[in-house]
């Protein structure tokens, strides 16, 4: 068997595609779906992601406003920005980029950012609203990774979906998403025995975990949807995921690639949410 490509990359051209006509009809009714962007510091990794958005954000025709402040930057004064923002009647969507400075605690700034404008999910009112199975707003990767899913028709009611890595910003919510979509889930991580015995149980598999070659072929059941949220640099340098693709290809019914996966949907969650909070205002 050769696995079906996730094709990430067309799928979030295609959605877009869809958000900009969504953004082209909100404009009639005189809402420009706004998104500010906070960076702290001068984070590489940062930099790139907040890049990656703008430029996301721009073609879909979003308000976007990114707020750099120095790495010194004081928590007053971070948070004096946050309710700023959280006041902006233009501002739908509002996120801090991890990771923050030390002297400041990013529990509190998530907890600042009012849970209706928070994008990332990360508040504990959006938690809290995701496992409750309420409306809210939930973290951009795991809405990727459903909206992917869901674009290449996968089942998932009734199906076995085995999440390795527990982080909150991908392994719980993806959870959680699996979860209200009616799969039996399971969460794999550092101190579970026999992983391997979880992984062949797997319908649905999504490794996220950082380790690249974690998981091949022989780890995975044949006919499984397998999903790779995985970003390690190889020895040469080149881009893997958590998976080795070539093995795990030979058994997968579907596979996400590493680039071009799971990768572009992640701000295509995010963008999806943003234009669902704007879509709200003509309400
Ligand atoms: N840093 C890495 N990923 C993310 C994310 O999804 N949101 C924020 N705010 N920071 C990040």
């Amino acid at each position: 068997m050769t696995a079906t490509i996730l094709d990430g990359t067309k799928v979030a051209k295609r959605a877009d595609q869809v958000f900009q006509e969504t953004v082209q009809e909100l404009k009639q009714h005189q809402i420009i779906p706004g998104l500010a962007v906070i960076l702290v510091g001068d984070n590489p990794a940062s930099a790139v992601y907040v890049r990656n958005k703008q430029r996301r954000a721009e073609k879909i025709g979003l308000n976007y406003q990114l707020f750099h402040l120095p790495v010194t930057v004081s928590q007053d004064e971070l948070l004096e920005l946050i309710q700023r923002l959280n006041q902006d009647p233009q501002v739908d969507g509002l996120m801090v980029q991890m990771p923050l400075p030390a002297q400041i605690d990013a529990m509190v700034v998530m907890n600042t950012i009012a849970p209706e404008k928070d994008v990332d999910g990360f508040s504990i009112a959006n938690v809290g609203r995701l496992w409750s199975g309420m409306f809210g707003n939930f973290p951009g990767t795991p809405r990727g990774i459903m909206r992917l899913l869901h674009e290449y028709q996968v089942p998932i009611a009734g199906q076995h979906a085995v999440v390795i890595g527990r982080s909150d910003i991908v392994g719980k919510p993806m959870a959680a998403l699996l979860l209200r979509e009616n799969a039996t889930v399971t969460i794999a991580h550092s101190h579970t025995r026999d992983l391997r015995s979880l992984t062949r149980q797997a319908d649905i598999l999504v490794v996220a975990v950082g380790q690249a070659g974690l998981i091949s072929g022989a780890d995975i059941k044949p006919g499984a949807v397998v999903v790779d949220v995985g970003m390690n640099r190889n020895e040469a340098g080149k881009l893997v995921g958590d998976i080795d693709f070539p093995s795990v290809a030979q058994v997968a019914k579907m596979v996400t690639p590493v680039p071009g996966g799971v990768g572009p949907m992640t701000i295509t969650g995010l963008l999806e949410q943003v234009v669902t909070l704007a879509q709200r205002r003509v309400e």
